[in-house]
């Protein structure tokens, strides 16, 4: 691989790469703000520059200028290297770059800084991005002067509404054009543009439209200030509060990867941030993602109930235990849900072929919703491709319907409340119903057992492009909910059975190990059970 040098280190790149991405991926921070690695590179902000060293034999590049004699007071001829932006520049063998060690680059920073600062109001106390602000961090960096200019700042418009999502202050613009080139390279929908010259610069939006679509919460994400602010986290936490769980969208099987942001003192969760991953959702994720955040708080099942009554876990447990007495494992069935993790689902189906010894296994999920060629997908369930690796015959929820209706099916036990087709007549079975939302199975349940979302606990999903990716567990179980590999644990002992299961790992070894428990192991508990009563 070719390499540069900068600041006297190796770095390696790959044809086509500009200085400042090759030592991106060497972990080194160029400061910028204009340059986005996925967007283009209009090298407008200036705060990437250094110093390219000639080759030996080449002229230097340099700049006349006139430089302030302190003694004399007077300003005299000098020269200074020219400096080149690195957001820019392409990387080539050989070069030799300085950055931090360059008195001129160091100098340049500074000024560019001092520069979109002048008119920047003193906003931070008050500013959504403080604590996670290029401008400030930069500033801590690379600027550290007391502030000169005295005139009255240039005011600009604050607050103004871009769209249903988005709000602006152009005073706290940088006019780096991250948002008007997303808007145009990754959403396709180029609805944002610059207006005026100089300090009046601003973004503004296409007349007689709004910043609307399916992707206007990456503008504030891309924002490396707090111009742009989302009205959903707007004013809500302060960013230093908050802390971090690697997390899988729910949204859709694009499985967009996710910084799950949530408070540990309100167990609350705040706000979905992509997760840079090259192969699955690069740097972006859809407005739909982004919120399903909420989806962790919203229309959660976090009590166990029967028959419409709140009752305790394990009384609820007692009443799976009488509804299935007696009842033969041929008339039994499981659901599995895409929506769930490949655990949860492996639990599920162990109990219900290995343990009850049922050969009734169907799928369900959330239906079919809006596509596109950027990253929605069509199915709205993080997990199908996990299900059908782990029961490749699973049978779709209708032919459950028709099963039950013709009485070949009485009992079921299901995961999760969403369903992929209208469930009307459902209710002539039994159904246990383990869930962390409401949904047409919980409604149709006999019994509903709470279990946690995915949010609460760790989980493996595969994606449409059948990539496992594993989220982990931010914020702790809401009400008496359990992860519901747990729950399928707790229903196979009340069933008699014994699970061959009681930690995460040991499911995880399971399926890594091959996914099923022999038979034979669960068969005297299963059939003692079943017969007992
Ligand atoms: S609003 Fe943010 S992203 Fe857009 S130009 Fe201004 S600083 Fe850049
Ligand atoms: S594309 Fe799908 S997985 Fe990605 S953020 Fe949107 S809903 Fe989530
Ligand atoms: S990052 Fe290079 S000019 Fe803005």
């Amino acid at each position: 691989m070719p390499t540069f040098k900068l600041d006297g280190k190796t770095i390696p790149f790959e044809p086509g790469d500009s200085i400042i991405k090759a030592a991106e991926r060497q972990g080194i921070e160029i400061p910028h703000y204009c340059w986005h690695p996925g967007l283009s590179a209009p090298a407008n902000c200036r705060m990437c520059l250094v110093e390219i060293l000639p080759k030996p034999g080449q002229r230097p590049i340099s700049l006349d200028i006139l430089e302030l004699d302190k003694e004399s007071g007077e300003y005299k001829p000098a020269q200074k290297p020219k400096l080149q932006p690195a957001c820019y520049v392409p990387a080539a063998e050989g070069m030799e770059v300085l950055g931090d060690t360059s008195e001129s680059v160091r100098k340049a920073r500074h000024d560019v800084q001092e520069f979109l600062l002048l008119n920047h109001p003193v906003d931070c106390p008050i500013c959504d991005q403080s604590g996670e602000c290029k401008l400030q961090d930069y500033w801590l960096e690379h600027g550290r002067y007391q502030k000169r200019m005295r005139d009255e700042p240039v005011h600009k418009p604050k607050a103004v509404v871009f769209g249903p999502t988005i709000v602006y202050d152009a005073e706290r613009c940088v006019m780096c054009t991250r948002c008007i080139r997303f808007m145009e390279e990754v959403a396709k929908d180029p609805v944002l543009d610059m207006r005026e010259r100089g300090n009046l610069n601003e973004i503004a939006v296409a007349p007689g439209r709004q910043l609307e679509g399916h992707y206007t919460f990456m503008t504030e994400h891309v924002c490396p200030v707090g111009a742009l602010t989302t009205k959903d986290f707007r004013f809500k936490a302060r960013v230093w509060f908050l802390r971090t769980a690697s997390s899988v969208c729910q949204g859709c099987a694009t499985g967009c990867n996710a910084h799950l942001d949530y408070d540990p003192r309100y167990n609350k969760a705040y706000r979905y941030r992509p997760r840079d991953n090259e192969k699955v959702n690069k740097y972006w994720m859809c407005d739909e993602g982004m919120l399903s955040y909420k989806d962790a708080h919203e229309n959660r099942v976090v009590e166990a109930r029967a028959g419409g009554e709140a009752l305790s876990f394990a009384a609820a447990l007692e009443k799976v235990r009488s509804l299935f007495a007696g009842v033969a494992p041929q008339s039994v069935a499981v659901v599995l849900s895409a929506r769930y993790s490949i655990e949860d689902n492996w639990a599920l189906r162990e109990l219900g072929t290995v343990l009850l010894g049922s050969k009734n296994v169907y799928v369900t999920g959330r239906p079919d919703g809006y596509e596109d060629a950027i990253l929605i997908h069509r199915d709205k369930n993080p997990n199908t491709k996990g299900v059908q690796q782990l029961v490749p015959g699973a049978k779709p929820l209708n032919a459950l319907l028709d099963d039950v209706k013709a009485a070949r099916v009485t009992h079921a036990i299901a995961l999760g409340g969403a369903a992929s087709v209208d469930v009307e007549g459902l209710e002539a079975a039994k159904v246990v119903s383990i869930a962390a939302h409401e949904g047409p199975l919980t409604k149709a349940a006999a019994v509903v057992l709470p279990a946690t979302s995915w949010a609460e606990h760790s989980g493996t999903y595969v994606n449409a492009k059948g990539m496992r990716q594993t989220a982990e567990k931010a914020l702790e179980p809401q009400g008496a909910s359990q992860p519901a590999w747990k729950v399928v644990a707790e229903v196979a002992t009340a069933l008699g059975y014994e699970p061959s299961w009681s930690k995460l790992r040991e499911i995880r070894q399971k399926i890594a190990g091959g996914g099923t428990t022999p038979a034979t192991a669960a068969a005297p508990a299963a059939a003692g059970s079943a017969s007992a009563e």
